[in-house]
């Protein structure tokens, strides 16, 4: 069981003692992702428009006095051996930093799996986060970047707490003039998931298998971007786009059948986020959250996630 209440701060004259400390790990959805081509490494180039949601998982972490790593989960589901980019995350901060030897994480599971809600990217930059406050910033942001690109693609994005523009593989990040981010900012949002996840290899390797039809040109990403951007009275469901629904939407024919459903009820434009299988609709301030979620419970049955939330 987790205990609360030990001194916080520390580093690493101090790792005889034990240290906690918490931090939340936001979802984030994909607004906009354009998927532009396939890269020398196998790897996908995208642009893509993220943004942080206020709802997440909690990791606590009880760090200093152990050797090794440990990671216990509240949900049985999750693997909490050493593949688990938590753990993956403690191990290149000591090795980077040469502080902490080991410690204790828990994490409070709330974000979906298999969701393309970034919950194990997110959960990954939060130990990293956490470390490095445990540490005195002993990195700077470059070098937290550098450790996070190289655990996952959707890892540095968590690093920023406003909607950025992701490029490359993930690894570049540009903010959003503010102009961009009022009209994303605070935005109400229902995110919903089926009882079954998505793989993202299975998902990059369908739209590989159609190529060159399902990649967007560079050039039609970018210009279609800066579009939004430079039309400040264009709200943020015009910015909505994403190049991996054909493949789920051809596989998985729940997905499209709930969104024709949502679109023709309540005149949502449901999209799907990252590699899915969650998708996610714009709310105004008066819709029926109760409405639709049971709307979305109905079709899906109860192993369905759905949430309310809003973009950070
Ligand atoms: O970076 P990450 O480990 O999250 O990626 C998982 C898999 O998703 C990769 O092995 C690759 O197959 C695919 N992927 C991709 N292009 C990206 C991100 C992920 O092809 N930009």
């Amino acid at each position: 069981m987790w205990t609360e209440g030990l001194p916080r701060g520390g580093g690493a004259r101090h790792e005889r003692r034990m240290f906690t400390d918490s931090i939340i790990a936001p979802a984030k959805l994909n607004l906009f992702l354009a998927v532009t081509g396939r890269r020398e490494d196998g790897f996908h180039d995208l642009v893509s428009v993220v943004s942080r949601l206020n709802f997440g998982d909690t990791l606590h972490l009880e760090a200093g006095g152990a050797s090794g790593w440990e990671l216990t989960c509240d949900d049985p589901t999750l693997a909490c051996d050493q593949t688990n980019l938590v753990l993956r995350a403690a191990t290149a901060f000591s090795a980077a930093t040469g502080r902490w030897t080991g410690g204790r994480f828990f994490l409070e599971k709330r974000i979906p799996m298999g969701a393309g809600l970034g919950g194990g990217s997110s959960d990954a930059v939060a130990a990293l986060t956490l470390l490095n406050r445990m540490s005195s910033d002993a990195l700077d942001q470059e070098a937290l970047a550098g450790l996070a690109v190289q655990l996952g693609s959707d890892c540095p994005l968590f690093l920023h707490d406003t909607p950025v523009v992701m490029r490359g593989r993930g690894e570049r990040i540009s903010p959003l003039p503010a102009s961009a981010l009022g009209r994303l900012r605070g935005r109400r949002v229902v995110v919903f998931k089926p009882g079954f996840g998505i793989s993202t290899p299975w998902a990059f390797t369908r739209l590989a298998a159609d190529a060159p039809a399902s990649y967007e040109p560079t050039v039609t990403a970018e210009s279609r971007l800066a579009a939004w951007i430079a039309d400040t009275t264009a709200p943020a469901e015009e910015l909505l786009f994403n190049s991996m629904e054909r493949p789920a939407f051809g596989k998985f024919m729940a997905l499209p059948a709930l969104v024709a459903q949502l679109r023709s009820e309540f005149g949502l434009v449901p999209r799907m986020s990252g590699s899915g299988s969650a998708c996610f609709a714009f709310l105004s301030e008066a819709a029926p959250f109760e409405a639709v979620g049971a709307v979305i419970r109905k079709a899906w049955g109860a192993a369905a996630f759905v949430t309310e939330a809003r973009i950070t």
